[in-house]
This record gives C-alpha cells, sequence and structure tokens, in this order.
C-alpha cells in the first residue's frame, strides 16, 4: 500500500492575512482513516480544502499519490470524493435530477444512482425539489452525490453533522465500511463519538498546527490517561475489609459499594480476595477515556502552556 496523501510545512495565509495553516506535516497512507479534530477556527476545512486542490498553500508542498494537485492525471482526479462544509445540492433541482448531474458527469450507470438513492433513505423523496427538504436530508443527498463514484479518497467536512440519530448511525456503519477496505478516508468533525467510531488515527489540530496524533490507545496512552475497572458490591464493604484491601492493594474504596482501580492490577485476584471475604460482586466494568475526555484534556493543556 502506498502513500494517499502527504502534506511537508504546509501553510496557508489568506489574503487578509490570516494565517489559517502554520506547517502542517502529516502522511496518510493508502487505506487509512483519519479523523481530523480541533476547536472552531483550528483549520480543520483550509486543510480539507488544500487536500482536495480548492486552495493553493501559501507555502510547502502537498501531494496526493505522489504529485501535486495541479499535476494529477484526470483519472486520479476523478478517484476524489469532496463533501464541502456548507455545501448544498442543486436547490432548483429535483433529488432525482442531483443524482442524475453527478451521474453524468462521473459516467456512471444509472443503477448505481439508484442504489444511493434507496441506500441514503432518499428515494421516496426522489421527485422532491432539493430546496423544499430539511438540512438533514440535504446533507444526505450531498454524501449521496459524493460517494456515488465510489472514491478512493474521500474527504469529508463535517459529514455527520445535522443528521438524526438514525441516519448519523448509518452515515458511521457505511464510513467505516469505506474505511476498512482499500481506500482512504479523511474527515473533519465535531462529534467525537463519531471520529472515534470511524477513524483509525486522529490528528487534532489547534490553531493551524497539529498538537497531537495516533490512535485512540496511543493518544491515551501518550496523555497518561489512565484506563480503570469499576467493581460495584453487592453489600457495603465492611470497615475491616477496607482496611485490607488499602493494605494489600492500595485501593481506597469510591464508596460503600463501589471500588476503582487502575486496570494495570490484579482485578482476578482482587475480586476473588473480595468474594473469599464474603462480599458478592454486582458488576465489574472497564472504564475507558473517551477521545471526547482525551481532547478536553489536551485542549485545555494547551490553552494553559
Ligand atoms: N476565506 C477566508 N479568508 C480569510 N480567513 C479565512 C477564510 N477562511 C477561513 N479563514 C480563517 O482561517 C482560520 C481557519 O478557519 P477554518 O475554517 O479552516 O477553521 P475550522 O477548523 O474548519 O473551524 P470550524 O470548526 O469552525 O469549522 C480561521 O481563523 C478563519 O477565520
Ligand atoms: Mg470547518
Amino acid at each position: 500500500m502506498g502513500i494517499a496523501l502527504n502534506l511537508q510545512e504546509a501553510r496557508k495565509v489568506y489574503p487578509n492575512g490570516t494565517e489559517a495553516l502554520r506547517g502542517i506535516d502529516l502522511v496518510i497512507q493508502e487505506g487509512e482513516a483519519i479523523g481530523l479534530i480541533g476547536p472552531n477556527a483550528a483549520g480543520k476545512t483550509t486543510l480539507a480544502k488544500l487536500v482536495v486542490g480548492l486552495l493553493e498553500p501559501t507555502s510547502g508542498r502537498i501531494e496526493l499519490w505522489g504529485s501535486r494537485f495541479g499535476q494529477l492525471p484526470r483519472s486520479m482526479k476523478e478517484k476524489i470524493g469532496f463533501l464541502p462544509e456548507g455545501g448544498s445540492p442543486f436547490e432548483s433541482l429535483t433529488v432525482e435530477e442531483n443524482i442524475i448531474f453527478w451521474e453524468k458527469l462521473y459516467g456512471i450507470s444509472k443503477i448505481r444512482g439508484e442504489e444511493a438513492l434507496k441506500e441514503w433513505g432518499l428515494w421516496e423523496f426522489r421527485k422532491k425539489r432539493a430546496k423544499t427538504l430539511s438540512q438533514g436530508m440535504k446533507r444526505r443527498l450531498m454524501i449521496a452525490q459524493v460517494t456515488l463514484h465510489q472514491p478512493s479518497l474521500l474527504v469529508m467536512d463535517e459529514p455527520t453533522s445535522s443528521l438524526d440519530p438514525v441516519v448519523r448511525r448509518t452515515t458511521v456503519d457505511l464510513l467505516r465500511g469505506f474505511a476498512n477496505s482499500e481506500r482512504t478516508l479523511l474527515i473533519t468533525s465535531h462529534d467525537l463519538f463519531d471520529v472515534e467510531r470511524i477513524c483509525t488515527r486522529i490528528v487534532i489540530l489547534r490553531r493551524g498546527l497539529i498538537v497531537a496524533q495516533g490512535s485512540m490507545e496511543e493518544l491515551q496512552r501518550k496523555l497518561g490517561a489512565t484506563q480503570q475497572v469499576r467493581v460495584e458490591t453487592s453489600v457495603p464493604i465492611p470497615e475491616g475489609l477496607r482496611e485490607s484491601l488499602e493494605k494489600r492493594f492500595g485501593i481506597k474504596p469510591l464508596a460503600a459499594n463501589e471500588l476503582l482501580f487502575p486496570t494495570g492490577h490484579n482485578r482476578g485476584e482482587l475480586i476473588r480476595f473480595l468474594v473469599e471475604s464474603g462480599v458478592d460482586i454486582n458488576l465489574v466494568e472497564e472504564k475507558k477515556e473517551t477521545l471526547e475526555d482525551i481532547y478536553i484534556k489536551m485542549v485545555k493543556e494547551d490553552e494553559e502552556r
């Protein structure tokens, strides 16, 4: 598998002087699913637009499959899909006409267009004009359009925003399926739960710079996030037992019926100890830090610096 995207020292200064990206180094392998997250104005949309050639970097180099966008052959450009942040379909065309437009542009079959309408729950609305659709339905139509030609590189700026929970789940599942194959995905999002479910690597951007990146596990490790295990007992832990828990395992109960300890502990030994001391267990659960926990910690730390 080769390199799909390579950004070296990519900078973008807008004509009004705003430095939106201040030197981005990022290599993305084919088949990776990258989640670009960060506060408002971090530069996510700017980066997405640079990648698909809608903006030129002020300095630095951006290559797709080893070539600058301008040098890419047409056949390669056709393998890109881009969902813009605030884009909208052709308002005065019907849903179906919008899809037909893109079918013709991509030179793909009508069957695929019909499939896409059904896949995205748009079939029954196909005769409606796009301007009469709700925000979420428009978003769905846009997603159907940009995935119609099954691109090898799909760049999506906030794909799940304004979708209802059911459609959002379908979208996440479809994108996860997309990401599992040989294709490359780059999404920006504020829905950290979605990013966690879709992406293999997360890139945190702040004020035009990458402040952290890695898989969920790598980010958790980097931030010293401790995974914890929570044990709920069926009866309050007796006073005497509390002391031996602290002595033997270094654990102080959180509440009368509750214990929390780092995953590093030998939980089998601890549970056996509790049961043998006459305390039954109701529940044992892992408490993992979510991407949201990591993100908030990360951005706060960075702000305090
Ligand atoms: N066309 C433009 N002209 C001048 N400045 C711009 C332009 N587009 C974006 N900016 C500025 O560049 C910076 C990065 O904006 P960008 O839209 O890339 O951020 P973002 O991370 O996508 O934010 P959000 O989460 O709000 O979508 C911001 O300071 C923004 O004001
Ligand atoms: Mg944006």
